[in-house]
């Protein structure tokens, strides 16, 4: 098995092609489809990335994977769909984000899961020819967060990133340090110290360059959020302290509308142009 990393830079997520080199089964795991937020376009950029290498090494491509719904990117999982007939994965507890956000936007949603095509739980094997995963349901950052272990590599998505950016946070709504770091604890750091860890961003600056892996090992001795010294009741008091701090994702309200209907943009208007809704909050 390979895997292949793509770096978006205007958002810093980490997108992953699996893949087995002799038999060319494939998956795609959290890929974006480009916003220009100036002139709210989106465009396929990024997208042709994975189409070229998908066509350079002539990948069969059986299931786009998005590891949770993504705050601060818009899912590039339908284009992908329509490409390659494959099929879309995201863990059950979807259902869960979705209800929590139909009240944040107040929709008449009939958001259910049913926009997704494989709808995975804990323990859960996923066949994609020659590559068997094995499914993590990582709750915390959402409830609905999932790694998929392959090998001896997993792709933790915003579970766990590389060691000096830390954990995901956990101040979403349903989100949870006290799950996160059960997620973390018990089915990541049970994995032998040298898997490979794939996580969903980075953030390289002028301090470093990108990262595109750490290990299980690396992630228990250097986490600076989680290392496996860390007491649980010290990791949730310094999430809920570190958290008051971050500002929130600049494309949250877009991402979450887009990708909680796994990657669909709203249907056209009768004057044929397509809205996203914001929500507006007046201080008094
Ligand atoms: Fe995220």
């Amino acid at each position: 098995m390979e895997i292949k990393t793509f770096h978006d830079s205007a958002t810093w997520t980490l997108s992953h092609i699996a893949y087995d080199a002799e038999t060319k089964d494939a998956v795609i795991i959290d890929p974006v489809l480009d916003l220009d937020t100036i002139g709210w376009r989106t465009h396929t950029d990024s997208l042709q990335l994975l189409d070229a290498f998908i066509a350079e090494h002539g990948l069969n491509v059986h299931y786009i994977l998005d590891t949770h719904i993504h705050a601060d990117h818009l899912s590039g999982m339908q284009y992908l769909k329509d490409k390659y007939q494959a099929k879309l994965v995201i863990n059950k507890a979807i259902t869960i984000v979705q209800e929590t956000f139909k009240d944040v936007f107040n929709m008449a949603s009939d958001a259910d899961g049913h926009e997704f095509d494989v709808l995975v739980s804990d323990g859960d094997t996923l066949t994609a020819g020659s590559l068997n995963f094995k499914v993590l349901h990582l709750p915390g950052h959402t409830p609905a967060c999932t790694g998929f272990h392959i090998e001896n590599a997993v792709f933790t998505g915003d579970a766990l990133f590389i060691p000096d950016i830390g954990t995901g946070r956990c101040d979403f709504p349903k989100g949870s340090a006290s799950d996160l770091f059960n997620s973390v604890t018990t089915k990541l750091y049970s994995l032998p110290d040298d898997t490979r860890v794939f996580p969903g961003h980075d953030y390289p600056g002028d301090h470093r360059d990108l990262r595109m892996e750490t290990t299980i090992g690396e992630s228990k001795a250097d986490n600076v959020d989680l290392p496996a010294s860390r007491d649980k009741e010290g990791y949730i008091k310094f999430m809920e302290d570190r958290d008051k701090t971050l500002p929130l994702p600049r494309l949250i309200y877009q991402g979450v509308q887009v990708n909680m209907a796994a990657g669909q943009l709203p249907k056209a208007e009768s004057n044929g142009a397509q809205y996203l809704k914001i929500p507006i909050y007046n201080d008094k």
